[in-house]
């Protein structure tokens, strides 16, 4: 187990060891089982003997109750095993009051005659295939009594509530500040509802054995699916094994779980045969989760000379009309920039929408696209470079605390970027650049996203062919988990990379938090670096004392680890013989982390900096990003291909933010509008140009014992922000309206 303290002092060789495997752009380690489609993802698991096929029904209302369900036609359908709404489903946990996100609790399904959300799920159907499921559901007759929605966000501004625990954040005065200051920025922004749009819908395979449970769900976190889902069978947490081996995205969208996994679970039960349920692409959109819309108040003060004097950041958001989470957009602005007198907060509005959650970068994804226009809007009438006026306006320690950072490179990233990408071609002046009917400018926004450790564990085997097996109760949600893992036991035991196993995905497995928040690789990785340099002790242990090996009787501390080999001078032996001789059925140690109690002694967090070129077409609207470029400081990097390709993906996902993503909410049904990947635009190959990320060299001693930090969230924060600054620099039009959509910049072309 490791403390700050430890860490900072110790070495290790995933730390120092820049000739190794660590770093390097190492391919995925299930890759060829992903490109061969041979990888089973949780609705493809093929179950002890033959299953059924749940399909569910979905509410057509978004706040009332049911009168009357009709499920007669549907359970004399064809092949039709089950059918299940809240007048018979089984017994389950009772529903907390408030969902917590970390604290497990009972998710029962199909509860009561109450609709609280367009979408919710009201009815399961059973059947021996999913075609037969399929037409018996939509036989089912539903009668509601129907209430107005309260599902106008924009019509409810007003009654946000302070967020649950929450107060205000303010330094200094800001209202005197704001007032005081000579030059000044007070703009509004509205984010719209935006959607995960994983590639793999939720998806449940389970069947039961006596009393024991097995689901293959596809969720992120495994020992909080596990105990959830326990709690809402009311059967204890070890009779339920939860495997989730391959997930196709999560994004936050799979943090908890919905009713697949639990009515897959009872069905199962019920029937004494394996079943599979899934959610549909439409039923995704509104019965999962989705990152709420916001509205956005920045307002800056400035000296002439580019001083910041006053910031303040207030957003207003919503959730479910049972939920509390609260989109943190003005978070990430107590940490960015220096100012004297600052004021942050949020407002909560509870609505009868479906249930808001936690999407990619929460709180930063959403709030850099406002704070970062925002800056952008202040260099040009302060009539500076807006990379010397975010450098002007840099902290020496954390604006808000005052605790030192851990290591913050955010103006090495600005000025690596600026120059590479070529940022002193930018004229200040809107509307300089033209190609034909194309408009070209250039964009630029600083990224910042949050770094943060939880406990886990993790154990390594290494068996007689010296083949090292590693366990972690860990996901992968495309991010490359397994590789780093991989990676991690291939350095500290010094064999190659094609000797090593990973096993994760699965609840037997010594727990791991799971994937979130871009804590997986720090967290995980910490553990498995505990376990591997364990297991480096308990060889060189039994080597010394082995008369048999030539190395009995080293120094045990002395003992090298490469390509399979261990050895001291020129006494060297196999590591698979040494195994073989004294522990044929393989040697275990375990590994550990845990946050340290001195851990909040820094203000740690990862930077960038987004550089983007755009054409604006001034006929028709269109914006097309040519070139991107970002340029990050996260820490150590464990996996050059893995890392670089979760933040280009951020930085693809926050051009889909500013230019086309978003679910419209029909106000007087509640319900949203585009419900499928046609309607809902999120970008594609041929929208993103040129595009590269560059990740700077860094070690953060201070974040755990590799100095790694997370890069899984970072690429989006501030890459719209840029997109949107861009499109400024082409054609003098600031559109605050997310999505920037052609139809908006026509209207202010005029
Ligand atoms: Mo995340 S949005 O914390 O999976």
């Amino acid at each position: 187990m490791s403390s700050v303290s430890d860490w900072e002092a110790a070495s290790n060789p995933v730390k120092e060891n820049r000739a190794g495997n660590i770093g390097k752009a190492v391919d995925r380690y299930e890759g060829p089982l992903k490109v061969t489609g041979t990888a089973p993802y949780a609705y493809e698991v093929e179950p002890p003997s033959p299953p059924a096929y749940g399909v569910m029904v979905s509410a057509g209302i978004a706040a009332g109750r049911i009168t009357a369900i009709d499920t007669a036609a549907a359970e004399a359908a064809p092949g039709v095993k089950l059918v299940w709404t809240h007048l018979n489903v089984p017994a389950q946990g009772p529903r907390p009051e408030r969902y917590d996100f970390f604290t497990p609790s009972p998710r029962p399904a199909l509860q009561s005659d109450r609709i609280y959300f367009f979408g919710q799920q009201v009815a399961v159907v059973v059947a021996d295939t999913l075609e037969n499921a399929t037409a018996a559901a939509a036989l089912i007759q539903v009668t509601y009594e129907t209430d107005a929605p309260m599902a106008d966000f924009h019509a409810h501004l007003e009654d946000g509530v302070q967020p649950p625990g929450e107060s205000d954040m303010e330094i200094g005065d800001f209202a005197k500040g704001f007032a005081a200051a000579p030059v000044k920025i007070d703009d509004v922004w509205r984010t719209p509802l935006q959607n995960h749009c994983q590639m793999e819908p939720c998806a449940t395979t389970a069947w039961w054995e006596g009393d024991h449970l097995t689901v293959h769900t596809s969720v992120q976190m495994v020992r909080f699916a596990q105990n959830s889902l326990a709690e809402t069978l009311m059967m204890p947490h070890k009779s339920v094994r939860l495997l989730t081996r391959y997930v196709g995205g999560g994004f936050g969208g799979k943090g908890s779980f919905y009713e697949d996994l639990v009515l897959a679970s009872l069905a199962s039960r019920e029937l004494g045969q394996p079943v599979k349920v899934a959610f549909s692409r439409q039923q995704m959109m509104h019965g999962t989760v989705h990152r709420p819309a916001t509205e956005q108040r920045v307002r800056l003060g400035a000296t002439k000379d580019g001083r910041l004097t006053a910031m303040s950041m207030m957003t207003v958001t919503h959730c479910d009309s049972r939920g509390n989470f609260t989109e943190h957009a003005s978070n990430f602005a107590r940490n960015l920039y220096a100012a004297p007198n600052r004021l942050t907060g949020h407002r909560l509005v509870r609505m009868d929408l479906p249930v808001a959650s936690a999407m990619r970068a929460p709180g930063e994804a959403s709030g850099t696209l406002s704070l970062e226009v925002a800056m952008d809007e202040l260099a040009e009438k302060l009539g500076m470079d807006p990379v010397e006026l975010r450098i002007l306006n840099e902290p020496e320690s954390d604006p808000e605390t005052g605790k030192p950072f851990s290591i913050r490179q955010l103006v090495r990233c600005m000025r690596e970027g600026a120059q590479q990408f070529g940022w002193d071609r930018r004229i200040p002046k809107p509307g300089q650049v033209r190609e034909g009917r194309w408009n070209i400018g250039l964009g630029m926004a600083a990224a910042i996203r949050g770094n943060f450790l939880l406990p886990a564990k993790a154990s390594f085997t290494v068996d007689a062919a010296g083949v090292i097996t590693v366990k972690q109760g860990m996901t992968d949600i495309g991010t490359g988990t397994y590789t780093v893992l991989a990676q991690i036991a291939a350095e500290t035991l010094g064999v190659p990379l094609g000797d090593v196993r990973v096993e994760i995905g699965d609840s037997e497995l010594p727990p791991a938090p799971g994937s979130g928040g871009q804590f997986g690789a720090a967290t995980a990785g910490s553990a498995a670096l505990d376990a591997g340099m364990n297991l480096r002790k308990a060889i060189a242990e039994i080597a010394v004392a082995d008369p048999a090996s030539p190395l009995f009787g080293a120094p045990s501390e002395d003992i090298t680890f490469q390509d399979g080999v261990i050895a001291i001078a020129n006494r060297s032996e196999r590591l698979a013989d040494l195994i073989r001789r004294n522990r044929p059925d393989g040697l275990t140690a375990d590994g550990e982390v845990r946050p340290a109690m001195d851990a909040g002694k820094w203000s740690s967090h990862t930077y960038g900096a987004h550089f983007v070129e755009v054409g604006v077409d001034t006929v028709t609207g269109e914006v097309r990003t040519r070139r991107m470029l970002g340029v990050f400081a996260a820490g150590r990097i464990l996996n050059w291909k893995t890392a670089r390709s979760q933040l280009t993906g951020g930085m693809i996902w926050g051009v889909g933010s500013a230019l086309t993503e978003g679910n419209s909410v029909d106000t007087h049904y509640g319900s949203l509008i585009n419900q499928d990947l046609a309607g809902y635009l999120v970008p594609v190959q041929a929208d993103i140009g040129e595009l590269d990320a560059i990740m700077l060299d860094e070690v953060d001693d201070k974040a755990n014992p590799m100095g790694i930090k997370g890069v899984g969230e970072l690429g989006i924060s501030g890459a719209g922000a840029a997109v949107a600054n861009a499109i400024y620099n082409a054609c003098g039009v600031r559109v605050r309206d997310y999505p920037i959509t052609p139809d908006k910049i026509l209207a202010a072309l005029g």
